[in-house]
């Protein structure tokens, strides 16, 4: 069962590269979130999700690890890091950082050693095979770059070589068992690593690729869920506040694998792309649109599924975006965002608010930097105010991390608290409104009342009945049961003699 604190947890993801840099190097630092934790907490969140931090070439943006137990100069020491996990604490938030375990940057210490011809202790800490004209069919893997007559496996990009947790059932001399000793070393490494930071302050970790480390592992995923159990049976004993947040997209697996909770991502078959946006026709059919004809069935159908088989094991985590998707205000206006945020607020499970999303910062079409490619237009400053590079950083314009968003009309912290009826400030209220009901918050009951086309969808959380309608025209449903008063809406409606009717573009909730 997941921990306690994430009932009435809500996450807000940083990328520290680009949340606030204080010591005007035009890239954001620890002391930059430190500095902004009040700020978080006025959100309505209560626990971070920080990017990797960690020593890197930064091919991936940091998800090239070379090395795990020390901070990258940019963002601050070991110290200042430590110093945010207390400060953040004194305020009641929680902090988890990413582990990345399934691959290393090239330049980790291991590596090089795993690279030499000479055997080692590193020798099988990746995946090599026995000779330098042999690949790893059917995985990816780069010959020719070692001293080492062997191929090696990567887990992603060319800069990123798979740890070796072993293979499922090996086929060839060169795949080890994930049973193997060898094997088990890696599983140890990475304990060593979750221990570490576990004992300097840090609350959990979201793990990268959660699913990748055991090699032609089968549908179930047999060998990677019983290498987390493992994981999670130290935490039990050792740690058990500890959350561990999958990046895994099949929470029927990973809540079993012992995980926390799971993130319900853009991957066919799981939802979010149609409950956001359209990803893989480049039509908007989001549910959210304002009369572009989605479906909120597109999604129900994954995630009911999805939520019946797990409810009792952890959660489901759903996402305003991330840094690897493209931003929700890319396709949806202010209007929308409100109403797809009422939607992921109220929902069961732990949700994840990517920073700037609730001002509704834009996707901006940009080079690549640090392996981010199209992702790189979700990763730029955040808009603090009208000044100098919206506040982000008193460095040259020429030299931040990224350009900030020159639109004249960006929006900024500054601009939107001042107006009542700002996304931000929408943002506050749902998350208030969240965290005054212990019925909205992450373990109360789901019920679908109506998610009928040309109807309001309403749905039932603990006691109270929320029921949003994403179109242009006010839409009715005949709901005969004991009726309940109104305690928060964006937009119009009511609830009269056994008709609930919600208004265009509205969200409304009865308690
Ligand atoms: C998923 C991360 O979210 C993404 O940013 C990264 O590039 C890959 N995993 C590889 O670690």
């Amino acid at each position: 069962m997941a921990a306690a604190w994430l009932k009435d947890a809500v996450f807000y993801e940083i990328y520290p590269q680009s949340f606030l840099d204080t010591n005007g190097d035009g890239i954001g630092d620890f002391k930059g979130i430190e500095e902004k934790l009040d700020y978080i907490l006025s959100l309505g969140c209560n626990a971070l999700w920080i990017n990797p931090c960690y020593d890197s070439p930064f091919k991936d943006a940091g998800y090239d690890v070379r090395d795990y137990k020390k901070t990258a100069a940019r963002y601050g020491t070991n110290e200042d890091l430590y110093r945010l996990f207390e400060k953040a604490h004194e305020k009641g938030i929680h902090v988890l950082l990413d582990l990345v375990p399934g691959h290393t940057s090239e330049e980790h210490a291991w590596f090089r050693e795993s690279q030499k011809d000479e055997a080692n202790e590193f020798s099988d800490r990746y995946i090599w095979t026995d000779f330098c004209f042999r690949g790893a069919s059917g995985l990816p893997y780069i010959g020719g770059e070692s001293e080492r007559s062997g191929a090696y496996v990567l887990n992603f990009f060319k800069c990123q070589p798979a740890l070796n947790y072993g293979f499922l059932n090996p086929t060839e001399n060169w795949q080890l068992s994930w049973r193997d000793p060898r094997c088990i070393a890696t599983r140890e490494a990475l304990k060593d690593i979750i221990r570490f930071w576990l004992s300097k302050g840090c609350d959990g970790f979201r793990v990268d690729m959660a699913a990748s480390l055991v090699k032609l592992d089968d549908e179930k995923k047999s060998g990677t869920s019983a290498i987390w159990r493992d994981v999670r049976r130290m935490l039990d004993a050792e740690f058990p506040e500890a959350v561990m947040v999958s990046e895994w997209s099949n929470p029927k697996l990973a809540l079993r694998a012992g995980y926390d909770t799971d993130f319900c991502l853009n991957e066919p078959g799981s939802g979010y792309g149609t409950l956001m946006r359209d990803y893989d026709n480049g039509e908007d059919h989001s549910y959210f649109k304002k009369d572009a004809g989605g479906s909120i069935n597109r999604f129900l159908d994954q995630y009911l599924d999805w939520y019946e088989d797990t409810k009792d094991l952890g959660y489901i985590s759903l996402i305003t975006c991330n840094h690897d998707t493209r931003r929700p205000a890319l396709n949806l206006d202010e209007t929308e965002l409100g109403l797809a945020y009422a939607f992921i607020f109220t929902m069961p499970g732990v949700p994840f608010l990517y920073y700037g999303d609730e001002i509704g910062m834009r996707w901006l079409d940009l080079p690549t930097k640090e392996g981010g490619y199209y992702r790189t237009g979700s990763r730029t400053p955040m808009q603090w105010t009208s000044g100098k590079n919206l506040g982000f950083s008193t460095a040259d314009a020429k030299d931040l991390y990224l350009p900030v968003d020159s639109a004249p009309d960006a929006p900024t912290v500054e601009a939107q608290e001042k107006d009542p009826a700002s996304l931000l400030n929408t943002v506050r209220a749902l998350l208030k409104l969240r965290h005054a009901h212990k019925d909205l918050q992450s373990d109360a009951p789901l019920k679908i009342l109506c998610c009928e086309p040309g109807r309001p969808f309403i749905y039932q959380r603990g006691d109270m009945v929320l029921a949003l309608n994403t179109t242009g025209s006010s839409l009715k449903a005949a709901l005969p049961q004991v009726q309940k008063e109104l305690v928060f809406s964006l937009g119009t409606g009511s609830w009269e003699e056994g008709q609930l009717e919600v208004g265009p573009q509205s969200f409304v909730v009865f308690a």
